[in-house]
């Protein structure tokens, strides 16, 4: 058996911005694959997003575009049509492929299912299923039709979707028998929603009921012939709900040219070439999951590995043996959950593995450690967010590695940490991590119907994370913190609001202020301060009954797992909860400045 991964060598150097860091040096001389990018300093000098435009869009003759032409059509012509785009693993071990030719004609029927069902450009369509591959088959078909395709994730319970369903005023949504319940209990208060289609996957009674559709009967009844909509980079293509400090989660939407980022950035980073299986386990539910589950993926014309089923360290292992996966893109608390799990990878054949990497939230050294010595490749932080529709922060296969470090701007993309004014701090000096908007090629072209919080995002002609960081003198990036209360549980992104909105609907609850507490395994994980009603008892019964309502009226991942009882919350003397307070009350740092506190 060969060995087919990328040699690397540690050398432990003097601190790095005190951080003390080894350096994880690379040899790309020795890696099985010379990588896509090969040189960080001289690409990152030449590359423009106008040449990008040239190599990676295929525009129609009129000049106009679809992303779901390039990144499904434009692969099932010729030689490549019989390639395997997709291998889909059920819960229950049924193993299916799928080519790039019989997406093509699944993708077409779909959206033949859609037009003829009044569906129309601009219209939203939400998906919200399991990881099967109708949902692949049906978030490109939408774009095919000129639609928005809506994500949802399959945790979300019906709060959550009354919220986003509303808001975007969704026509159609796509689920399934087991999800359909969710959608029923809301759908009379969601006058836009006017059908939903159900996937007859699995051997559940199907629901029955008016302007309910059935997938595969419709499928069948379809053309594979579909003239597909010509959109300009502009158009808009996805939408995803994503939570803030305040308010209600927002509509982040992007456009079909994005898509040029999304394969810039999974051939520049996670440096898939045309034969390697690829496996990213984020959920389409959110933005990893469709732009490197999706986008990006396709767009190269890659090989995708889908798995429905549950995490656990056997099952992960097992589908990158069995499936002999060469990149794999997963997630933090995903690591640390193998990493404290007695089951070692060595018990498998992971000799295939080439590249790791990870995003979502901060990669603590120790799990890169852990990664070289399990896989004996170092797993690759790379940094983005929603809006910003990929990568722009991030490691290299080519580039010596910092653990702890999110590693450097993107070629094309200009990153600088600035303070209040948008001047640049000095090296090492913390501040708040800033994009120049313009260099961003998939940014968010807008937030759905909110233009005020769209705009807030920018400030003296930066993008504003809202991520703080700090910067070594070798140009690597370090990330230090949000700067607001946005939550990240599991690498999950969630608004404190969503949580405190759900909990002072439970009868026992008058008001809650929820914020994140750091945890080894987690990350963070949401912690409720609540205060309840007068006679009702504050004992572990509560607590337990406090956090099932909220797991399941909002969402089974959004649930406080810690809930403690007081007596008044701090608020500021306009009313709003000081949930920086509680934070810094629950971990012992000092209370800042509480001179905003109302009479407490
Ligand atoms: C956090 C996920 C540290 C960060 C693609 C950001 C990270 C938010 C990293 C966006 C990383 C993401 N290191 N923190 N490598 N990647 N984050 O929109 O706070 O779900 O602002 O996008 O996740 O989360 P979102």
């Amino acid at each position: 058996m060969t060995d087919k991964r990328n040699l690397v060598t540690i050398t432990t150097i003097y601190q790095i911005m005190n951080t003390g860091a080894n350096i994880i040096h690379k040899d790309p001389k020795k890696f099985v694959k010379k990588p896509n990018l090969s040189d960080y300093e001289k690409t990152y000098k030449e590359f423009t997003w106008k040449k990008a435009e040239k190599e990676y869009l295929d525009f129609f003759e009129d000049g106009t575009l679809n992303a779901s032409y390039i990144a499904i059509d434009r692969h099932a012509i010729g030689k490549s049509a019989s390639k395997n785009a997709l291998l889909f693993e059920s819960a229950t071990g049924e193993k299916e492929t799928y080519t790039y030719g019989q997406l093509k004609d699944l993708t077409n029927k779909f959206a033949n299912v859609l037009d003829l069902h009044g569906v129309q450009k601009g219209d939203r369509v939400f998906i919200f299923l399991p990881t099967i591959p109708e949902r692949l088959v049906v978030f490109f078909g939408i774009l095919k039709l000129g639609a928005i395709a809506g994500t949802l994730f399959s945790a979300f319970m019906e709060m959550a979707l009354m919220d986003r369903l509303l808001d975007s005023g969704a026509k159609v949504v796509v689920t399934n028998a087991t999800l359909f319940p969710r959608i029923q209990k809301i759908w009379k208060d969601l006058p836009a929603l006017e059908k939903v289609i159900i996937v007859e996957r699995g051997s559940v009674d199907q629901p029955k009921g008016e302007n309910l559709i059935y997938y595969k009967h419709e499928m069948e009844k379809a053309s594979a012939d579909f003239a597909i909509a010509h959109m300009q980079k502009e158009d808009l293509s996805y939408m995803l709900y994503t939570s803030g400090t305040t308010g209600k989660p927002k509509g982040v939407v992007h456009a079909h040219g994005d898509i040029v980022q999304a394969m810039v950035t999974t051939k520049f980073v996670l440096d898939v070439h045309e034969d390697d299986i690829y496996w990213c386990t984020a959920d389409l539910g959110w933005v990893t999951g469709v732009v490197y589950g999706a986008l990006g993926p396709f767009g190269l014309g890659a090989t995708s590995v889908i798995f429905e089923g549950r995490f656990s360290p056997e099952n992960w292992y097992k589908v990158l043996q069995d499936y002999q996966v060469t990149v794999w893109y997963t997630a933090p608390t995903a690591i640390r959950m193998l990493m404290g799990s007695p089951v070692s990878p060595k018990e498998y054949n992971l000799s295939n593995l080439r590249f790791l990497a990870s995003v979502g939230e901060p990669l603590n050294p120790e799990a890169i450690w852990w990664g070289l010595e399990a896989f004996g490749l170092p797993f690759h932080d790379t940094w983005w967010q929603t809006e910003q529709g990929s990568i722009t922060v991030t490691n290299y296969s080519v580039m010596d590695v910092r653990p702890g470090s999110m590693g450097k701007p993107l070629p094309g993309v200009i990153a600088a940490v600035i303070d209040e004014d948008g001047k640049e701090v000095p090296v090492g000096e913390e501040g708040h991590l800033a994009l120049k908007p313009e260099t961003i090629y998939s940014l968010m072209k807008q937030i759905w119907g909110n233009k005020e919080k769209f705009d807030s995002y920018f400030r003296n002609g930066w993008y504003l994370s809202g991520d703080k960081a700090f910067k070594d003198k070798d140009g690597y990036f370090w990330f230090v913190g949000r700067a607001d209360d946005v939550i990240k549980t599991s690498g999950e992104r969630v608004g404190p609001f969503e949580v405190e909105s759900a909990l002072v609907e439970h009868e026992d609850v008058i008001e809650a202020g929820v914020i994140g507490k750091p945890d080894e395994l987690r990350g963070e994980i949401i912690k409720a301060f609540v205060v309840v009603k007068p006679g009702v008892e504050k004992n572990e019964e509560t607590k337990k009954r406090i956090m099932a309502y909220v797991k399941q009226h909002l969402a089974g991942h959004a649930y406080p797992r810690e809930i403690e009882f007081i007596d008044k919350l701090p608020k500021t003397r306009s009313g709003k909860i000081m949930r920086r307070l509680l934070k810094s009350r629950e971990l012992g740092l000092p209370e800042g400045d509480t001179s905003t506190l109302e009479d407490y």
